[in-house]
């Protein structure tokens, strides 16, 4: 497990991810019932922008730097009025204004949560499962797990709130990941069907990609969208420039805002030629 989200950490692909994850808590509080959210792959709370991890890298410079930063552009208005919950997170961590602070994805989370709403966060890492004990284990609606991933899906899926977004975020670094996804998907769709899922993938490989979306497709999920964002070539020619994130049972809405939200990214977050997005729609049900 050699994986640190803190070299990555406010990068385009945790804007992508954190902007949409921000999207689906704010559908699921339009109703009163409390939900529970579930982050298998949970990291660390919050990353130092300004560490030497984040410096060697400088990802989120072309990520949240592009949308935060100085003298970055205005947005449109309707990508703006999208974009709010999850800036206001980012925002939250910068009361004077520069970016110093980068919340992970527990703290989006936490920071759209109501009182009555619930976050399991499970993170295998000792080192970052002591961090997220050390910055939000006080807090009433969380729980932290050190298991593995896939085996804490199995064990907290149905949550009894019978409401709730499952956020399934891996490192991507054993060969087989697609495989236990797509597995570990099934098991868990099947034990709780009316969850929202939000999964995150590397899409530069595209055939992986592409052989990750068929098998979704023949999984016959009724509601499912797949949207990818590519950047472009990046300045060093092994970093990630393409990612994508399935949705099974999205929010009505979300299919139209992303078609507005992608596009905005794919032209604010380029890093070189090629840079180019793709909404579609896999499930089964007629698009929405
Ligand atoms: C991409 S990062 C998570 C980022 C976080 N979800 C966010 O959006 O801020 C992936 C995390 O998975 C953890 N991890 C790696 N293998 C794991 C496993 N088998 N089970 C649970 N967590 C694992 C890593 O330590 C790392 O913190």
């Amino acid at each position: 497990m050699n994986y640190r989200h803190a070299y990555h950490a406010g990068n385009f692909a945790d804007v992508l991810k954190h902007s949409v994850l921000a999207l689906i808590l704010q559908h699921l509080k339009l109703k009163d019932a409390p939900f529970r959210v579930i982050d298998t792959h949970a990291g660390v709370a919050r990353y130092d922008l300004t560490g030497p991890q984040a410096a060697k890298t400088g990802e989120w410079n072309d990520g949240i730097g592009r949308l935060l930063g100085p003298g970055a552009a205005s947005m449109p208005a309707d990508v703006a009025e999208y974009m709010a919950p999850y800036l206001q997170s980012v925002m939250a961590l910068n009361a004077g204004g520069s970016l110093q602070h980068y919340p992970g994805s527990p703290l989006v989370a936490l920071g759209l949560m109501r009182k009555t709403d619930r976050l399991m966060a499970n993170e295998l890492h000792l080192e970052d499962v002591a961090a997220l004990n050390a910055s939000i284990g006080g807090d009433r609606r969380v729980k932290i797990l050190q298991l593995d991933a896939y085996t804490a899906l199995k064990s907290l899926v149905p949550p009894p709130e019978r409401r709730g977004v499952v956020l399934i975020d891996p490192p991507f670094e054993a060969r087989n990941e697609f495989d236990r996804l797509a597995a570990g998907l099934l098991e868990a769709t099947r034990r709780f069907a009316t969850g929202t899922y939000l999964i995150w993938y590397p899409a530069k490989d595209r055939r992986a990609a592409t052989a990750f979306q068929d098998d979704v497709i023949a999984a016959q999920y009724a509601k499912a969208i797949a949207m990818e964002l590519v950047v472009g070539a990046t300045r060093n020619a092994f970093a990630l420039n393409a990612c994508g994130l399935l949705v099974i049972n999205p929010p009505h809405t979300l299919k139209a805002t992303a078609e507005i939200l992608l596009p905005f990214f794919a032209h604010r977050l380029a890093q070189g030629s090629g840079a180019t997005c793709q909404v579609r729609w896999l499930g089964t049900d007629s698009v929405a």
